[in-house]
């Protein structure tokens, strides 16, 4: 199971101490054959990377420019500088960059440029609410999908992110039915038996009781919830009792 945390512009040089935390918890679970990843805005990739060097604790960018080189692109970071900084990860087509007009073929070229630099990938996918209620959330991921992971040939690299976006932040999250269904439509979609699908959207340490329940999900986006070091080790302590 993966436990991906997703620092949405969060944290600082004295947030890092937190990780000690997860260090440790870690280092005594390595039995459990569990995958973490945290992905800290860009100020924080090396500092955290360094941090984590001697850990299984991987490191991720929360997203990056579609550029492979240096650019005149103010404020952005392309994937090799990411890579270079220690990350591992990146997260692409989160929904809160796609409200900012991110479209599937730049999504896409993203995809491509950083596989290209050894980057592994965290596609987020998921539909709106009007969507939803339009019945529509079958058709908008398999666009998604379709346009996003074009030409994608090395499907390994990938691990696909359900991110209802009326899920985010909301508190609210799919009953287990619709997940499982949605689960297995995505990789249905992807012809890929061994493609990780992962849920994210209000996961927190007392629902994860009720997500963990969900056989065909290869683990959780995690954003709110993963800022407190112990409500990310309860919600993976839960899962596995
Ligand atoms: P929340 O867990 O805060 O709802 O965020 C989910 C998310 O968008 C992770 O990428």
């Amino acid at each position: 199971m993966y436990f991906i945390a997703n620092w949405k512009m969060f944290g600082d040089s004295k947030t890092l101490k937190s990780l000690n935390n997860v260090i440790n918890f870690v280092k005594k679970n390595k039995n459990k054959r569990f995958k973490m990843i945290y992905c800290p805005p860009f100020t924080l990739i090396s500092s955290m990377s360094a941090k984590l060097a001697k850990s299984a604790v991987q490191v991720g960018g929360q997203n990056c420019h579609h550029a492979k080189n240096y650019g005149a692109y103010t404020g952005s970071v392309n994937p090799k500088m990411l890579k270079d900084a220690g990350a591992e990860y990146v997260i692409l087509g989160h929904s809160e960059n796609r409200q900012n007009g991110e479209d599937d073929k730049l999504i896409n070229l993203k995809v491509k440029n950083s596989i290209d630099e050894g980057l592994n990938i965290i596609f987020c996918i998921g539909e709106t609410l009007k969507e939803k209620k339009n019945k529509k959330t079958f058709s908008t991921l398999s666009k998604q999908l379709r346009i996003g992971l074009n030409k994608i040939k090395n499907i390994k690299k990938i691990i696909i992110a359900y991110e209802p976006v009326w899920s985010i932040g909301t508190g609210i999250i799919p009953n287990n039915d619709d997940l499982f269904n949605t689960i297995s439509f995505i990789k249905k979609k992807i012809k890929h038996q061994s493609a990780k699908v992962l849920y994210g959207g209000s996961v927190n340490n007392k629902n994860i009781n009720e997500l963990k329940k969900i056989k065909n999900l290869d683990g959780f986006l995690i954003g709110g919830a993963s800022q407190d070091t112990k409500k990310l080790i309860d919600i993976i302590q839960k899962t596995y009792n």
